[in-house]
């Protein structure tokens, strides 16, 4: 298994280009399944969870071409199969199938995506959404059994769980709702960007969608899609990422090719710890040096702080003086990551959701393990301060989401290498 070592105390500088959003691309490659004709998705990341997603699609007869940063997809010949637990345990994200099987085949069988390292992650939201739309769903041995042998109809449902809006949810739900006989109308959807990104393309195939982006999604069902050709959104994640690392190591960073309007919030509690930021056009500058604000950052929502980023301003607030403090009320339990943080000297007590964080002066290198993609995320950010070279282990969590982050950062000027298997 890969590695990568990092040793640190170098301040980054230059400029680091974000590729395509992951957790837009998945929702979006499942969504080319209600498409008769080829669809052409450009802008799409290198990274392992779209060729696991390929994968699924393969799985359903579908032909998938991955050629650089663009996928093709050919669902002409889409046609039921079971998506077992061997690939759903890999990428809970291959549930998306379920909606656009059910809208186009009037059945699926997928397997139910287990436990997580963040915490438990239900889909009882997908279920409820997908049988308000008159979907049979049966939960036996582990999978779901759906069935809409007479088609879906559309309804109006309210898809709010116990933390707020569910991303999958919203997807899964709306993919299925677009071929449905009538009007559908779901509220309390999520907001997130990579929702508004698949509407876009949907209605870029022909479905009409109208409200994504707020939390009442209207979708009034047509009898088919056509192909065509989709960009993919940037990675807020990503750019938010590099923008931390930017910060922590005291340099100099220009992240472009993003969409500086996703990153409010993230820019924001950048601004409050004490980092210089400008935005221009689709550039955002960034200058740490002076991070002396210890700050509270919670967890919500879009357009609230993304849980996704809360790892990686965790690593970050470990050495800014004072007492921060960081609560994720979407997965309580994600705070894996504090644990190694610890290991490297860091001082961060974690109970009930909340992190609290006592600044230390410095980390120190030490060999860690990476537990989950954003996590392990934050673990290379720590090895970019630790005195000392960090090793972090089990980087294929980094590879499902960040591209080639070893290379992206040495470009910046860190010193970083992946020491690959049999090296
Ligand atoms: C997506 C992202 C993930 C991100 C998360 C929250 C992808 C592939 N992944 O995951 O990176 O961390 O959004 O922004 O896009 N919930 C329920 N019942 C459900 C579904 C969700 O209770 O049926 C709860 C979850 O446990 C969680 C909250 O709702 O507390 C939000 O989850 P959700 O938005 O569904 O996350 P994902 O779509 O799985």
């Amino acid at each position: 298994m890969d590695q990568i070592r990092v040793t640190g105390g170098k301040a980054l500088r230059g400029e680091v280009k974000i590729s395509g959003s992951k957790n837009a691309t998945l929702p979006i490659m499942a969504a080319a399944l209600l498409a008769e004709k080829p669809v052409t998705l450009t802008n799409t990341p290198l990274l392992q969870d779209v060729r696991t997603m390929a994968a699924v699609l393969q799985i359903l007869g579908v032909k998938v071409t991955l050629k650089d940063r663009s996928v093709l997809i050919d669902a002409k010949d889409f046609s039921a199969a079971e998506i077992p637990y061997d690939v759903v345990r890999k990428m809970r994200a291959s549930v998306y199938v379920l909606g656009p099987m059910l809208a186009r085949l009037g059945q699926a069988r997928v397997s139910l995506p287990g436990g997580c390292a963040i915490g438990p992650r239900p889909i009882d939201l997908h279920i409820k959404g997908l049988r308000a739309l008159g979907a049979d769903i049966q939960l036996e041995h582990g999978y779901i059994e759906a069935s809409a042998r007479k088609g879906l109809r559309g309804a109006e449902m309210w898809l709010e769980g116990p933390n707020g809006s569910s991303v999958g949810a919203t997807c899964n739900v709306m993919m299925a709702a677009v071929m449905a006989k009538g009007t559908t109308v779901i509220h309390a959807a999520a907001r997130e960007p990579e929702v508004c990104d698949t509407a876009e393309f949907l209605k870029s195939l022909g479905a009409r969608i109208e409200g994504a982006g707020s939390s009442t999604i209207t979708i009034e069902g047509v009898d088919r899609l056509d192909g065509g050709k989709y960009r993919v959104v940037a990675d807020r994640i990503e750019a938010g990422t590099y923008l931390v690392a930017g910060a922590m190591t005291g340099g100099d960073v220009k992240v472009s090719d993003c969409r500086p309007d996703h990153l409010e919030t993230v820019i924001e509690k950048l601004a409050e710890v004490g980092a210089d930021l400008s935005v221009d056009g689709t550039t955002i500058r960034v200058r740490g040096g002076n991070l002396s604000h210890p700050i509270a950052i919670r967890t919500l929502p879009y357009p609230g702080f993304p849980t996704d980023m809360q790892a990686q301003f965790t690593s970050m607030l470990a050495v800014v003086p004072g007492t921060s403090t960081v609560t994720d009320t979407i997965y309580p339990d994600r705070f894996i990551h504090v644990a190694e943080l610890n290991r490297m000297g860091a001082d961060i007590h974690a109970h009930a959701g909340v992190a609290t964080i006592k600044g230390v002066k410095l980390l120190s290198a030490a060999p860690v393990m990476a537990s989950d993609l954003r996590a392990s995320a934050a673990l290379v950010l720590a090895g970019l301060i630790a005195k000392g070279t960090t090793t972090v282990l089990r980087v294929y969590h980094i590879d499902r989401g960040y591209e080639s982050i070893e290379k992206k950062l040495s470009a910046l000027g860190a010193q970083i290498e992946r020491i690959s298997k049999g090296q």
